[in-house]
């Protein structure tokens, strides 16, 4: 049996959507070995839903890897260590994809590169900014090339900056959130992310931490997605009130994470969780290293 760890993360930090994402100390765990049928156990988060299953996204990935080198596997025998809150923005189906990618990786000897992993990765999720950062760690950038599939690049994340998370009691499947989005918009809409996306990242090589709150507003989906979060904008106004440096829907929500001095993260954590009882929705508030 071998086992695997994957992290949460968090796509699009504002402006830089299907393009950034970052990678958290919160991490679920893919156990595998094979077998003639599927026999999938969870614990954690989604155990009753996710145990004695055969059609779950990490199945498809352990045989994916398998098929690219031309092997068979008929099933296995899986276990999932879930710690990540589900359809809540961070990332728990690309966790899924690279933990069953890595795991049958890990099992057969490590036949595939993490490149090869990542492009596999992208192929089942269909966007690049969760799976990136799940592969690599830490704050990755990652671009669709003509010369190869997937450029990533790692991106210094400031130390300054403490990771706040404010998880409501919602569902918003991706897919869902993602149909909220037109297919083309606006240059004006265009210019206000990249130049925007551009900030954040010279400011995370710079340090410059007071530059966050501009480079993470985004024109592209926040606001178009927020019709599916009740209370997010008043979220985001309680986690700057009480001393974030910069506040985004993590993916496609409806988690909101902020950034935050250290002495600042149980006032934001708790604004934002507060924020969103006010709209009468339940949260929680965790506050999380950067993987
Ligand atoms: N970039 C993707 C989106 C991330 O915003 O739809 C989903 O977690």
């Amino acid at each position: 049996m071998v086992k695997v760890m994957v992290p949460a993360t968090s796509a699009n930090l504002g402006p830089g959507f299907d393009f950034l994402g970052l990678a958290l100390d919160l991490y679920n765990t893919v156990s595998f070995k094979p077998a003639d049928e599927w026999y999938v156990t969870a614990e954690g988060y989604g155990a009753e839903v996710l145990t004695g299953r055969s059609d779950l996204l990490v199945c498809k990935a352990l045989q994916r890897v398998f098929a690219e080198i031309g092997k068979e596997l008929k099933g296995g025998i899986v276990h999932l260590e879930n710690h990540i809150p589900p359809a809540g923005g961070l990332g728990t189906s690309a966790s899924a994809i690279v933990g069953g990618l890595a795991a049958a990786n890990r099992f057969l000897g490590e036949p595939l590169s993490r490149d090869e992993l990542l492009a596999l990765a992208v192929e089942i999720e269909g966007h690049p900014d969760n799976v990136a950062p799940a592969v690599f760690g830490g704050l990755v950038g990652v671009v669709k090339s003509p010369s190869q599939p997937y450029t990533y690049l790692k991106i210094p994340f400031p130390s300054a900056l403490y990771v706040v998370l404010a998880v409501p009691k919602l569902r918003v499947p991706t897919v869902e959130a993602r149909n909220l989005l037109p297919k083309e918009v606006p240059l004006t809409e265009a210019v206000f992310n990249l130049s925007r996306t551009g900030l954040l990242v010279g400011a995370c090589y710079a340090g410059r931490v007071d530059l966050f709150r501009l480079a993470m507003e985004d024109a592209l989906h926040q606001n178009r997605r927020a019709v599916l979060i009740p209370g997010f904008h008043q979220v985001v106004a309680a986690a700057y009130q009480e001393g974030a440096l910069g506040v985004a829907l993590s993916g496609s929500g409806p988690t909101i994470i902020a950034f935050a001095p250290e002495n600042r993260q149980q006032a934001v954590g708790t604004g934002m969780v507060s924020a969103f009882n006010e709209q009468g929705i339940e949260a929680q508030w965790l506050s999380v290293a950067v993987n």
